[in-house]
C-alpha cells in the first residue's frame, strides 16, 4: 500500500499490485444462503466454498500468491532426500532470521506438536501472551497447562494501546515465583496475537520477556505465523523502527528467541510450516520427530512446489508494500464499521476485522454462542463467511461446564491481496444492516458436539425462528436484491 495523498484529503488504501488472474465467485439469494447455513449445521467451517461469496473465514492458505511465487514453483527439484528446493528454502530462512537450524513441517500445528512433545511434561505450564486453539490443544494433550499473561489492555475491546499483544511483565514475574522456573515448560510469545484481534507485540516487550526468560533459564518460543502483520506495526507504530530495514527488525526479534515457528499458510503466503532454532541440543531432540510425524528432513510433509513458493513468499515479507496490504484493508473495514457505530476491536490489528459480538448481540446469553450466532447471521445476510472466535472455540472444562471466552468475536479475515475495496464496502454495508436489525438475531445450540476443537466440525441449530424473521426483514429492506 502506498503513501499517496488524494485531492479530497481522504485516506484511501491504494493497492501496489495489479490483478492478473481471477476466480469467479457467486452471491446466492438470501433464501439459498439460509439453506446452505442449515446444511452446514450453522457452523461456517462446514459451508461449501461454492456457496460463499466473500470467504473471510481465514487468511490461512488463501492469501494471493505473487507471479514470482508461481514462477518459482515451476523450477522445484523433486526428490525425497536432498532436494535443491529444500536447501534454497533453508538458506533463505537462515538468512532472514539469522538462526542456524531449520526443521520443515507440513503446517503450523505440526510444529506445535513437536514443541509440545519435546518441551512439555505432565504438570508443567506453558506461559504465553495468549493461546491459539491448536497450540493449547497440543500442550494439554501432553498433560501441560496453559496460562495467559497478556497485558490488561489486550483484553479490552477498545483501547488506545498500540501493542495490545504485549506480555504483562508483572504477571510473568509473579508466575515464575508462584510456579517455580523448573515447572515452566516454556514461555511463548505469539506475534500478531490472533485471538485478541490480531494485535501486535512491541519490540521492547519482547526484549524484556527475553531478558527475564534467559535469567531464569526458561526457553522462549515465538509463534511467527502472524509475523508479517507484527513487523508492519513495529515499523509504523514504534518511532524507533521507522527507518530500520524489515529484515533487521526480523533478525532482532529472532535473536531474542530460542525457538521460532510458523505456519507458512499465513507467513509467506504459501503453505507448509517450519521451525528455526539456535540451540543444537534442542534441534537434535526435535529433529527426531520430524521423520516420524512429518516426512524426511528435506521436505517435512510439504511438496517441493510449496517449499519454492514459501522461499519467495518469505523474501516478499521484507517488502513493506506486501506486508502493509492486509493491515491497511483491515483498518479501512474497521473504520467503515466504527463510523456506523458498530463495535469492533481497536486499534485495528492485522489478520482481520474483529466485530465485538458481546455488544452486538448483548441480548443473546453467552451460553447460546453469541459470536457463533453472529457469524451465521452474517453469512445469511451477506454471503460473507467469517469465523466465530469466542466460547464455541473454547473447550469445555473437565466437569463438562462451559469455558466462557474472555472475548466473543466475529473475525472477518482479510487475506492478503485477495479482496477489492468495493467488496470490503459491501461487507461493511451488510454488517451495518445486521446491526440495525440485531434484535432479530437469536442464539444457537449444539446438536453434535465433538470433545476436541469442537468449532471445526460441531453442528448447531438456531434457538427459535429467528433466521426466518431475518430473511423477512431483508426482503422488506432490500426487495429482490441479492
Ligand atoms: N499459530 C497461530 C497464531 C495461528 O494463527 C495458526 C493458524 C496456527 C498457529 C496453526 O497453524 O493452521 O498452519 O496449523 N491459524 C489459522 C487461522 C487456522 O485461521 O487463524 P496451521
Amino acid at each position: 500500500m502506498s503513501n499517496v495523498t488524494f485531492l479530497s484529503g481522504e485516506n484511501i488504501p491504494l493497492e501496489m499490485h495489479k490483478v492478473r488472474m481471477v476466480q469467479k465467485i457467486n452471491l446466492l439469494p438470501i433464501e439459498k444462503r439460509l439453506q446452505c447455513m442449515k446444511e452446514a449445521g450453522f457452523n461456517t467451517f462446514l459451508l461449501k466454498n461454492r456457496d460463499v461469496f466473500l470467504d473471510m473465514l481465514t487468511d490461512s492458505g488463501v492469501n494471493a500468491m505473487s507471479e514470482n511465487q508461481y514462477a518459482a514453483m515451476m523450477q522445484a527439484d523433486d526428490s525425497y532426500a536432498g532436494s535443491e528446493t529444500f536447501y534454497r528454502l533453508e538458506s533463505t530462512l537462515q538468512d532472514i532470521f539469522g538462526m542456524k537450524y531449520f526443521l520443515p513441517t507440513h503446517q503450523g500445528r505440526a510444529c506445535e506438536n513437536i514443541i509440545a512433545q519435546t518441551m512439555v511434561k505432565p504438570g508443567t505450564t506453558a506461559l504465553m501472551n495468549f493461546h491459539f486453539t491448536t497450540t493449547k490443544a497440543h500442550i494439554t494433550l501432553m498433560g501441560g497447562n496453559v496460562e495467559e499473561i497478556i497485558s490488561d489492555e489486550g483484553l479490552k475491546i477498545q483501547s488506545n494501546a498500540l501493542f495490545k499483544g504485549d506480555v504483562d511483565i508483572c504477571k510473568l514475574n509473579e508466575a515464575i515465583t508462584r510456579l517455580g522456573k523448573e515447572k515452566i515448560a516454556f514461555m511463548r510469545i505469539e506475534a500478531g496475537t490472533n485471538l485478541v484481534g490480531g494485535q501486535p507485540v512491541s519490540m521492547s516487550n519482547m526484549r524484556e520477556v527475553s531478558r527475564i526468560c534467559r535469567e531464569n533459564g526458561i526457553p522462549l518460543v515465538y509463534d511467527a505465523s502472524l509475523l508479517s502483520d507484527n513487523l508492519y506495526f513495529i515499523k509504523v507504530r514504534d518511532k524507533k523502527y521507522k527507518n530500520i530495514d524489515i529484515k533487521e527488525i526480523t533478525r532482532e526479534i529472532a535473536s531474542l528467541m530460542d525457538v521460532v515457528y510458523f505456519s507458512a499458510r499465513k507467513l509467506g503466503s504459501a503453505r507448509g510450516g517450519g521451525m528455526l532454532l539456535s540451540d543444537e541440543k534442542l534441534f537434535l531432540k526435535m529433529r527426531e520427530l520430524v521423520p516420524l510425524f512429518e516426512g524426511f528432513l528435506t521436505y517435512g510433509g510439504m511438496s517441493v512446489r510449496e517449499m519454492e513458493a514459501m522461499t519467495v513468499g518469505m523474501q516478499e515479507t521484507l517488502d513493506i508494500d506486501v506486508i502493509s496490504q492486509t493491515p491497511i484493508f483491515v483498518e479501512a473495514l474497521c473504520n467503515e464499521l466504527l463510523s456506523k457505530g458498530i463495535p469492533v476491536v481497536t486499534p485495528p490489528g492485522g489478520l482481520g476485522c474483529h466485530v465485538d459480538a458481546t455488544q452486538f448481540c448483548s441480548h443473546i446469553p453467552q451460553t447460546q454462542y453469541r459470536a457463533g450466532a453472529l457469524a451465521a447471521a452474517t453469512f445469511i445476510a451477506s454471503g460473507v463467511r467469517g469465523m466465530e472466535r469466542g466460547t464455541m472455540s473454547e473447550q469445555r472444562n473437565d466437569d463438562g461446564s462451559e469455558q466462557f471466552s474472555e472475548m466473543e468475536l466475529l473475525r472477518l479475515a482479510v487475506p492478503k491481496r485477495v479482496f477489492t475495496l468495493s467488496q470490503v464496502k459491501y461487507t461493511a454495508d451488510r454488517i451495518a444492516w445486521l446491526f440495525n436489525n440485531r434484535h432479530l438475531i437469536g442464539g444457537l445450540e449444539f446438536t453434535e458436539e465433538p470433545k476436541v476443537l469442537r468449532f471445526f466440525f460441531g453442528r448447531l441449530k438456531p434457538i427459535g425462528n429467528w433466521t426466518h424473521e431475518l430473511i423477512e426483514q431483508f426482503r422488506k429492506d432490500f426487495g429482490d436484491s441479492l
